[in-house]
């Protein structure tokens, strides 16, 4: 059996070792990139003066047959000669010589797999980043919508998973929606991390060929060509980044997954979740489980996994390539999978989402103000610390008594400081605290629409831009 490298032994490898070692069962994922970058390298070994006009033109004409085929058969990757390709590069090198004879055969002058899988890869990632990216944009929208549908509804927001201070429900759905926001940046960050070119590096030393790297980035979309051989085919700090940007993605999906799962239970009822977005029990007939938001949550993990492996696996390497960078690629595609699922999930279960405004507002009220009861003391001239002693002990004396600031007589206020007036039963209700707040990440209404607006206007920019 003839490998790209078969020359150098005097029999075939191991069959389970070479099965061992084999990539194409995972790297065929990259075969559009292989072939585009195949097509920029025997242009420019043309122009190097390596390949003749008509044997770039053959080579040509057979990666685009190569190209077509892969795109419209799926058979195609699996012939019998496939299942014996050691990876993908192997896979379009054997099908172009099919092809296009002696002229196949040149197409591998001065270039190495070292620099090709690196090219690869980067080539993979400049398509389908932004195809995450949109994902990420489209659940922003729905949450953007759940924020414009609450409109002016109130729910407590929460530190220590206690009752805080009112908040407008929009703000919460904004909150989730912020932190997207810094995922979708991190992607593009992955996205310029991404944009060097690696061909001319060779398989460490560079190539001895009379390549023009300038004009291969040009064809290929890569704005700066790498700085080092030796360290540009062992490196795949981009995969690191992407896996980052993958599990922070994820980290933030199972963090809003477990605020909904928390809101939707019979304990909160501050949401409900559509019928379309729950399961039932195979036992218990009441039961309406929020199951895809458990999933969300619980495939964060294996993300996070892929982050940790992929770092561990690269920690012991010597500068250069070594077989292991080869362990990259399934993390990254399932990392990729897994986000992406996760991105469309979340946005269909929160779509369907509706908020029990009721029990939001009855939550949002009572002594969850006690900090706009301190606040209304300070606008009476009471340094805050006092305030919070003073209100500090009415609370004390309320929750003993099971009672709230609602039914107090304004004797009783009186009693813990004079200097309470009629005014302060008005002062203190949830929509005077939100009222209140004044900064513009606050969730004072205008505030909130106004975060809204702008995240509808970087939406549709976004659109434009990915
Ligand atoms: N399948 C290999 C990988 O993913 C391609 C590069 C192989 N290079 C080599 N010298 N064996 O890393």
């Amino acid at each position: 059996m003839a490998h790209l490298w078969s020359g150098r032994f005097a029999g075939d490898p191991d069959a389970a070792l070479f099965e061992f070692g084999a990539s194409f069962a995972f790297d065929r994922r990259l075969f559009e990139d292989d072939v585009r970058g195949s097509l920029a390298w025997a242009e420019a070994l043309e122009k190097a003066g390596v390949l003749t006009q008509a044997e770039a033109s053959r080579i040509r004409t057979a990666l685009e047959e190569i190209a077509a085929a892969g795109a419209s058969d799926p058979a195609f990757f699996s012939s019998e000669a496939a299942q014996r390709d050691e990876d993908v590069h192997s896979f379009v090198e054997r099908e172009l010589v099919a092809r296009a004879g002696d002229a196949g055969r040149r197409l591998h002058t001065g270039r190495s797999r070292n620099e090709q899988v690196s090219l690869d890869l980067r080539l993979y990632l400049k398509r389908r980043v932004p195809q995450v990216q949109r994902t990420i944009a489209s659940l922003m929208r729905v949450l953007a919508a759940q924020a414009d549908a609450c409109g002016a509804t109130l729910m407590p927001s929460y530190t220590h998973m206690r009752r805080a201070q009112p908040v407008l429900a929009a703000h919460f759905f904004l909150a989730h929606g912020a932190a997207l926001r810094r995922d979708h940046g991190r992607f593009a960050g992955v996205l310029s991390e991404v944009d060097e070119l690696p061909l001319g590096s060779g398989a460490i030393a560079g190539t001895s060929y009379d390549i023009d790297v300038k004009g291969i980035a040009a064809r290929l979309g890569f704005g700066r060509i790498v700085a080092n051989s030796i360290d540009a085919t062992g490196d795949r700090d981009f995969v690191a980044s992407f896996l980052h940007a993958c599990a922070l993605t994820m980290v933030h999906l199972s963090r809003l997954a477990e605020d909904l799962i928390l809101f939707t239970s019979e304990e909160f009822g501050y949401f409900e979740l559509a019928d379309t977005a729950a399961t039932g029990s195979s036992l218990m007939p009441q039961k309406k489980n929020p199951d895809p938001l458990e999933l969300v949550r619980g495939k964060t993990g294996r993300v996070i996994g892929r982050l940790a492996g992929w770092l561990a696996t690269m920690k012991g390497l010597p500068i250069g390539y070594s077989k292991d960078l080869q362990e990259d690629k399934e993390g990254l595609f399932e990392a990729e999978d897994t986000v992406r699922a996760s991105l469309d999930a979340a946005g269909a279960v929160i779509a369907g989402l509706s908020i029990n405004a009721t029990v939001t507002e009855a939550a949002a009220s009572g002594l969850l103000l006690a900090t706009d009861v301190a606040d209304y003391l300070v606008a009476k001239g009471l340094a805050f610390r006092e305030a919070h002693e003073v209100v500090g002990a009415l609370v004390r004396r309320l929750v003993e008594q099971r009672r709230t600031f609602d039914d107090m007589t304004i004797e009783e206020w009186r009693a813990h400081s004079p200097l309470f007036d009629a005014d302060v039963r008005k002062a203190i209700t949830p929509a005077a605290s939100v009222a209140k707040k004044r900064t513009p990440q606050s969730t004072h209404p205008d505030s909130v629409a106004a975060a809204l607006d702008e995240l509808r206007a970087w939406l549709s920019s976004t659109d434009v831009r990915t």
